[in-house]
């Protein structure tokens, strides 16, 4: 189909290539038992072990998790603190696994607010895993998907400023590349738990055609039956990317 030779593979995929995931519901999950909100968060990281197996036996190649948002700062400090301590003794008691199964870490927000000791670790799990070809696990800490347009906005003005670019050479594709997750196709499919039906300042650029999936299930009951559910409901869509249904079923069917 001529008309559509120009539209990626996309179109055809009835599997998302990259996943990206908005893990909500820790704090009700914990109150519902009448537990302390941390007690959610811990569950949360049981979660997070179990999607990223689930990801891996799935064959997806590439998973993106908004674990703490640029907004979250604005939570009690006693949360805000144990939220940091989790992600640090996570990070340390999983990388080597992750690196085991061939996962490849990043981590996407401003980590200029972190501690030494957090931003070193971070650096080493990126480092140790660089070269591993499997899952590509990305984490979002203090990402906010605003941040992330004005960075990259900064960045074009510096080489314009350094007469490296001229201002009437930016386009979707040198903008793009500048923003958090370029290495990685788009997200094919957005997933958030918890219920809530909004995008919390996550990848707001790079979810212009993703497949928006919401589910009541609070994040630590997320398993792999529920995110095998999701994937099931991913096939299920027709992605238009502006063109006519007929449009897509003719190139399906050629
Ligand atoms: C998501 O769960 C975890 C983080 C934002 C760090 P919440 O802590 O937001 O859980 P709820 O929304 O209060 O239930
Ligand atoms: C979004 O969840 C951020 C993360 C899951 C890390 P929030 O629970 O912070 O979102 P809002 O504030 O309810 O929109
Ligand atoms: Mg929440």
């Amino acid at each position: 189909m001529s008309e559509i030779s120009q539209i990626d593979s996309r179109l055809l995929q009835e599997r998302p290539q990259h996943i990206a995931i908005i893990m909500d519901g820790n704090g009700r999950w914990a109150r519902r038992r009448g537990l302390p909100r941390p007690a959610g968060h811990r569950e949360g990281v049981k979660a997070v072990r179990g999607i990223v197996e689930a990801c891996r036996n799935q064959g997806i190649g590439a998973l993106t998790l908004f674990a703490f948002s640029s907004e979250n700062w604005r939570r009690p400090r006693t949360e805000v603190r144990l939220l940091m301590d989790l992600f640090i003794n996570t990070l340390k008691r999983e990388v080597r696994d992750l690196h085991a199964n061939n996962v490849q870490v990043s981590f996407i927000g401003d980590r200029s607010a972190f501690s030494d000791k957090l931003r070193r670790l971070m650096d080493e799990s990126e480092s140790l895993t660089a070269d591993n070809d499997g899952l590509r696990l990305a984490i979002a800490v203090n990402y906010g998907g605003r941040w992330d347009i004005v960075e990259a906005a900064r960045r074009l003005a510096a080489e314009a400023r350094d007469g490296d670019l001229d201002p009437s050479e930016i386009d979707e594709e040198n903008f793009s590349a500048c923003l958090s997750l370029a290495q990685l196709p788009e997200p094919d499919l957005f997933i958030r738990t918890g219920g809530e039906q909004r995008i919390s300042n996550f990848l707001l650029w790079q979810l212009a055609y993703t497949e928006l999936y919401f589910t009541e299930t609070l994040w630590p009951d997320f398993d792999a039956q529920c995110l095998s559910e999701a994937l099931e409901w991913f096939a299920g869509r027709q992605r238009r990317f502006g063109h006519t249904g007929e449009q897509v079923e003719r190139l399906k069917g050629a």
